[in-house]
């Protein structure tokens, strides 16, 4: 908790010096006349006037890293691994143009109006197309429309999980269901993952133990395909043995897959839905990582008496998704070329996979492991323990270059400790490879730092600067 604490404390402050010249600048752009624009940070007189008046599940919410990070990285100076953007700039502008200026003409009054909860059929109908690209077959009426992934997340918890029901996840998972697991109170455990995904003999052990407590997880949240944030992809003989585990103990699981079909290398893996039939298996789908998560469109696909209670969930959080997003969907798909973008996507970020690759292997020192996904927008690297990449992090900024610590990845906010998520899909490859460099560069002098306080002496070369030619390569450990 203490830990907890100080880590909110420490990105805060962070943010909060970084943020305060953009707010500055706000206000400069205020229209003469305006009412000015209050400052963004806490004063401890708000904190008395509304402390008492906050819901008990707001002690548990916890921040998103990576949202906290987007306000620092929307600086043009700095080259950001920390996001999980995907290339927005690839799609081609007039083919959007010319999509919704098309809604505009055709459907203008319909595109403008609300929508149905459960999404309109035509979206639907699209879902499935992308479903069955990765060969699932759902019946479109088991498929709720979302905002975005993110929304699905929210609403399956919302719906399964009372405080204190205990919830299986990934050791290290998505950042972004940490904050979203919190809020609902659920009582987290995280499963170790390993190159070929989560460890599902600990599963077994966790959920015996948990049995023996008389407890049963409510679910088991994997994202099972080039994972978020590690890059790692579940095995097929350990997708099967966890629809075993989830059918012979009746436990949900809830299968997250923005990334299955950004694909660079190898064979696809049968998805956890298709080997369950939809049985136990929720299934999470969203286009954000495959066309925009601007237009905010996710999707869940499950049995119907859990649909049902998520479509009453999604009624009183915002009645229906994006009536215009929906539209720009219909317009896109029904273009037939969509798989093709998919197919460019995949040709950007594998060779921006290998950029970072090869940059990591000249630039960061031999102590540090890294995974070499198949796909997706993710890796991960492992520095010695003596660092903290939550401090590193500041440092790193003062070199305008940001990244994920690894401690976002974890309930407890403390393991992790030494990790950080790397993004490729963002940056253009000199970027990339410049970015490494400066991630390099701190944890070289934060490596010189401890040896002179320890004495201890570094094994291997130093790492290179910017005039290093980058000749020698030292062979890495890996994961
Ligand atoms: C594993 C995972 N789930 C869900 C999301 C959220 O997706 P969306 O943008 O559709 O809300 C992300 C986004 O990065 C993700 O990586």
């Amino acid at each position: 908790m203490n830990g907890r604490r100080k880590l909110r404390g420490r990105i805060s402050a962070t943010l909060f010096a970084m943020t305060e010249p953009s707010e500055q600048e706000g206000q400069r752009r205020q229209p003469e006349g305006a009412p000015r624009r209050r400052r963004a940070h806490t004063t401890s007189r708000d904190l008395e006037r509304y402390a008492g008046l906050f819901a008990k599940r707001t002690q548990a919410m916890r921040s998103s890293a990576m949202r906290d990070l987007m306000a620092i990285t929307a600086r043009p100076e700095v080259i950001s691994l920390a996001g999980g953007l995907p290339d927005t700039s690839t799609f081609p502008a007039e083919s959007f143009a010319a999509q919704m200026t098309r809604i505009a003409h055709e459907s203008s009054a319909e595109a403008l109006q609300y929508g149905p909860t459960e999404g309109f059929e035509e979206t639907k109908a699209c879902l499935v197309e992308v479903m069955a690209a990765e060969g699932m077959a759902p019946d479109p009426d088991d498929l709720i429309v979302t905002t975005g992934g993110q929304q699905a997340i929210d609403l399956i918890t919302k719906t399964l999980v009372d405080p204190g029901d205990p919830v299986i996840c990934e050791a290290p998972t998505y950042p972004g269901a940490v904050p979203t697991f919190c809020s609902y109170e659920a009582d987290v455990h995280q499963v170790n993952t390993d190159d070929d995904g989560m460890r599902i003999d600990e599963l077994e052990e966790l959920i015996a133990a948990l049995a023996r407590a008389g407890r049963r997880p409510k679910f088991i949240y994997s994202v099972p395909s080039f994972q978020n944030p590690a890059g790692v992809t579940l095995s097929e003989q350990r997708r099967r043995r966890l629809v075993e585990l989830a059918r012979e103990h009746e436990v949900l699981i809830v299968e997250d897959n923005p990334y299955g079909l950004l694909r660079f290398d190898g064979e696809p893996q049968p998805t956890l839905y298709s080997l369950d039939g939809g049985d136990y298996v929720l299934y999470l789908g969203t286009l954000s990582k495959i066309l925009s998560p601007g237009i905010r469109i996710g999707w869940v696909a499950a049995p119907p008496p859990v649909l049902e209670k998520i479509g009453l969930g999604k009624q009183a959080a915002d009645l229906c998704t994006s009536t215009l997003s929906q539209y720009f969907v219909r317009e896109y798909f029904g273009e037939g070329r969509w798989l093709d973008y998919v197919a460019d996507l995949v040709t950007i970020y594998r060779d921006r996979r290998d950029a970072m690759l090869d940059a990591l292997e000249r630039h960061f020192p031999e102590q540090s492991i890294w995974t070499r996904p198949g796909g997706g927008l993710f890796l991960w690297a492992t520095l010695p323990d003596y660092i903290d990449t939550t401090d590193l992090l500041a440092k790193a900024l003062r070199e305008n270059v940001a990244f994920v610590p690894g401690r976002s990845a974890y309930v407890d906010g403390l393991r992790g400790a030494s990790s950080m998520r790397l993004n490729f899909s963002a940056s253009d490859e000199d970027e990339l490879r410049e970015g490494i460099r400066r991630i390099g560069h701190v944890i070289s002098e934060q490596i010189a730092l401890y040896e002179t306080i320890t004495g201890e002496h570094r094994i291997g070369p130093p790492p290179d600067d910017e005039d290093d030619p980058g000749g020698e390569v030292v062979p890495m450990p890996r994961r």
